[in-house]
This record gives structure tokens, C-alpha cells and sequence, in this order.
């Protein structure tokens, strides 16, 4: 038996010991907002949400439909299959074939993940371990830099606003740091700065990538929300892309499926084969219903992504109207969900973070401040157009008073 003295209780009780790879995680630093946020909701106050890229939107009736009919289904309650149905696999190939002239194949090149944050993350795990090291881009999308720090990798945040210099600082980076960088992340249409590139981005990164032997991810999730005729390229239809990375793909912003958590992780099939082996041993795939609603939202709902496109677009020109009318400076996204705007003068000086609770806590808009995405984002703010347009010209209203400028019509 142990002795009292062996019992592992301090003064202050028994110490949880948390593994270091949590330790490791930097601060939350949306934990502030999101509780003032959350207060505001429980005190009954109307918040205009533009935090977060959760779209608001319904799925294509047909999607639900479809979803409907196979839960109704009892062969459709078992476990499945941790890559996917084959069935699915091959949509998503017949989807590439389609959109972007990409020939992969459904056994080897396509795993189903539990949406693109769950393939990321575990793709890192499948990937990289200590001494490793992961280029990122910044301002970056949190999980970019969590999931590389939880398969115990390092990071190195590159500023990818100015893709030219973007891919020369990989450049730089490659020819000076030993060991040399083992993957490096891409982003486009990016998250949260809405950069956007062309095909010969990516041609110059294969280039690179054989250069000095790094393995490419895609975060291709914004695929499909383009605007003014813009076509954002995929990696994948890069000659030698499939030697080199792999590309994530999701559901849930073209198709608003973002609760049914389903992506796709396409391309190099040893990256593949090694998500799918780590996703072997984690999971037992996606429920049923939703593969199988997500066949049919591929092969017969383009027509609703490009009306979900078309009514993002809407929602950017109300919303970015507003805001240039009340004086800021904006670029308008040529793609995705968010406006990644400068804080005007003579806020600039405040933070981002108190700016964000400024607008939140006076004028009940809700938006995510650029220092969350990391230091490069300080500055700026990040707005979600996921509420419909009349909500957002309400939004630059409140946000018109808080900041008490002159009352706008917004229109
Ligand atoms: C850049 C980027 N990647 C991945 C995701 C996550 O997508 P999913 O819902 O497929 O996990 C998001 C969601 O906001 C995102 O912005």
C-alpha cells in the first residue's frame, strides 16, 4: 500500500499533468470576446454575429431531403468506413475531373474527412514530429499553426498577403534553415486576408516544393465562393502537383454543410494513404446519411453553390458599401467569406482587440480581431458576411453610431 506521503495531492489539490503538446498551444485570444458575446446573448441583446465563417444559410432542399430519406434507412446506421464510401470518393474525383481538368483516382488519391479541420489536423500528426518544421502562411487560420504544433512540429508564420514575396520567402527560408521546412501550407482564397492567386502561383511552388523536397498542403475551402468571374485555381490541376501535396476540400461553405462535417483530403496518394491510416486507428468514418446526401449535393446542386456564391457577392457589396461610405478603407474580397479590413483612423492605435470589443460591447457587432490570427493581423479585423444583407447594413449602422460618425443610410 502507498503511504500518505506518496498519495499525489498538493496544498491545492491533485495536479492535473496535462501533456506537453497542449502545454504548447498558444493563448485563445477570441476567449474575451466570445464571453462578452455570450453575456450579451444570455442579457437578451440582438448581436449581429460576424465572427465567425459559419454560414446561416440551409443546404439545397435536395441535400436535406436526400439526408432524410437515408436516415430513414436502418442499413445506414452501422459504422462506415474511416476513408469514405466508395461511391463518394468517386464524386469528389468526378468533381475534380469537372471543375478543374484533375484526373485522381477515388481508391488511392481521396479520403473522406470529418470536415477539413479533422483531415488537417491529423494529416499534420500523420506527417511531422519533433525537430520537424511547418511553413504557414500569416496572418494565419488558427488550426494551420495548432495542428502543426500538436504533431510536436515547429512553425514558421510567413506573411502571404503579397504571394510573389510569399513564395520567395519560402524560398529564402528552404536555402537557409536546416533541417529544411518538411511541408509547407498554402491557403487560397486565404483565411483570413481573402488574398487570392492565379494557376502560376502554384507552378512556382511545385518548383519549389521538388527544389528542396517539402511536402505541399492545400487548404482549398474556399473553393467554390468566387466572385466578379473570378476562378480560384486549384493546386492539384498544377502539372506535378500530385507528386508533391495534397489538397482539402470541404462542404461546408459552398454547400452550407458546415455542421455535417464533411471534406476531402485529394492528391498524393502516400499522404493520402498515410491520413487514411491515422484516421484508421482515430475513427470509423462519417455517418452514412451524410455521404450519402453529400453524392447527391455533387452531382446535382451546382446550380445552388453558384446561387450561394452569388449571394455572398451580394452581401460583400452591401456590406463593403457601408463601410467605405462610413470611411474605411477597404479592399474588396475577390473571394470567400470574410472582409479583412484596415481599422480606421483614429482607432488604429487601439489594438485589435479592443477595438473588436469596442464595436461589440457599444454597438453590438461582433467580429473577429486580426491579432487572433497572429502578430501580422494586428491592425485589422476580420468580418464573417455570413448574415444576409439587410443584417449587415444594420451592422454597419451600429457600428456608424459606436464609432459615432455620422448617421449613414447604409443603402
Ligand atoms: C481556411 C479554412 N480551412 C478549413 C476550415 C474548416 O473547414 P471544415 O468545416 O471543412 O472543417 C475553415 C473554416 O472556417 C477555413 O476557414
Amino acid at each position: 500500500m502507498r503511504g500518505e506521503s506518496e498519495v499525489p495531492f498538493s496544498d491545492d489539490g491533485f495536479k492535473i499533468p496535462v501533456a506537453e503538446r497542449v502545454k504548447r498551444l498558444p493563448p485563445y485570444l477570441f476567449g474575451k470576446i466570445n464571453k462578452l458575446k455570450y453575456e450579451k446573448r444570455v442579457a437578451g441583446i440582438d448581436v449581429i454575429d460576424l465572427g465567425m465563417g459559419n454560414p446561416t444559410d440551409p443546404p439545397d432542399p435536395l441535400i436535406v431531403e436526400k439526408m432524410t430519406e437515408a436516415v430513414s434507412d436502418p442499413r445506414n446506421h452501422r459504422y462506415s468506413v474511416a476513408n469514405g464510401i466508395a461511391n463518394l470518393r468517386k464524386e469528389v474525383t468526378a468533381r475534380y475531373w469537372k471543375r478543374y481538368g484533375v484526373r485522381l483516382d477515388p481508391d488511392s488519391e481521396v479520403v473522406t474527412c470529418i470536415g477539413s479541420k479533422e483531415g488537417f489536423s491529423h494529416l499534420c500528426l500523420a506527417l511531422m514530429g519533433p525537430g520537424d518544421t511547418a511553413i504557414v502562411p500569416s496572418p494565419s487560420f488558427p488550426v494551420h499553426v495548432y495542428a502543426v504544433m500538436l504533431a510536436a512540429g515547429n512553425v514558421i508564420e510567413l506573411d502571404c498577403r503579397e504571394p510573389d514575396q510569399f513564395l520567395s520567402n519560402i524560398a529564402y527560408t528552404c536555402e537557409h534553415l536546416y533541417p529544411k521546412p518538411r511541408v509547407v501550407v498554402v491557403n487560397f482564397p486565404h483565411n483570413p486576408s481573402a488574398t487570392v492567386i492565379e494557376q502560376d502561383f502554384y507552378v512556382e511552388l511545385v518548383r519549389l516544393a521538388r527544389k528542396y523536397s517539402f511536402m505541399v498542403i492545400s487548404d482549398f475551402a474556399y473553393a467554390d465562393i468566387c466572385f466578379d468571374g473570378y476562378k480560384a485555381p486549384s493546386f492539384l490541376a498544377t502539372p506535378g502537383a500530385t507528386e508533391v501535396g495534397v489538397e482539402f476540400t470541404t462542404m461546408s461553405k459552398g454547400y452550407s454543410m458546415a455542421g455535417w462535417r464533411i471534406g476531402f483530403c485529394s492528391g498524393n496518394s502516400e499522404m493520402v494513404r498515410a491520413l487514411s491510416t491515422i484516421k484508421g486507428y482515430y475513427d470509423y468514418g462519417l455517418f452514412q446519411p451524410v455521404q450519402i446526401a453529400a453524392i447527391v449535393a455533387m452531382r446535382h446542386c451546382d446550380a445552388a453553390v453558384d446561387s450561394i456564391a452569388a449571394e455572398y457577392q451580394q452581401r460583400r457589396d452591401a456590406f463593403c458599401g457601408g463601410l467605405e461610405r462610413l470611411g474605411w478603407e477597404i479592399e474588396r474580397p475577390k473571394a470567400g467569406m470574410f472582409v479583412w479590413a484596415k481599422i480606421p483612423e483614429p482607432w488604429s492605435e487601439m489594438g485589435s482587440i479592443d477595438f473588436a470589443m469596442k464595436l461589440l460591447d457599444e454597438g453590438g457587432v461582433a467580429v473577429s480581431p486580426g491579432r487572433g490570427f497572429g502578430e501580422d493581423g494586428e491592425g485589422y479585423l476580420r468580418m464573417a458576411i455570413v448574415e444576409n444583407s439587410q443584417r449587415l447594413r444594420q451592422a454597419v449602422k451600429q457600428i456608424g453610431k459606436c464609432l459615432k460618425s455620422e448617421e449613414i443610410s447604409a443603402e
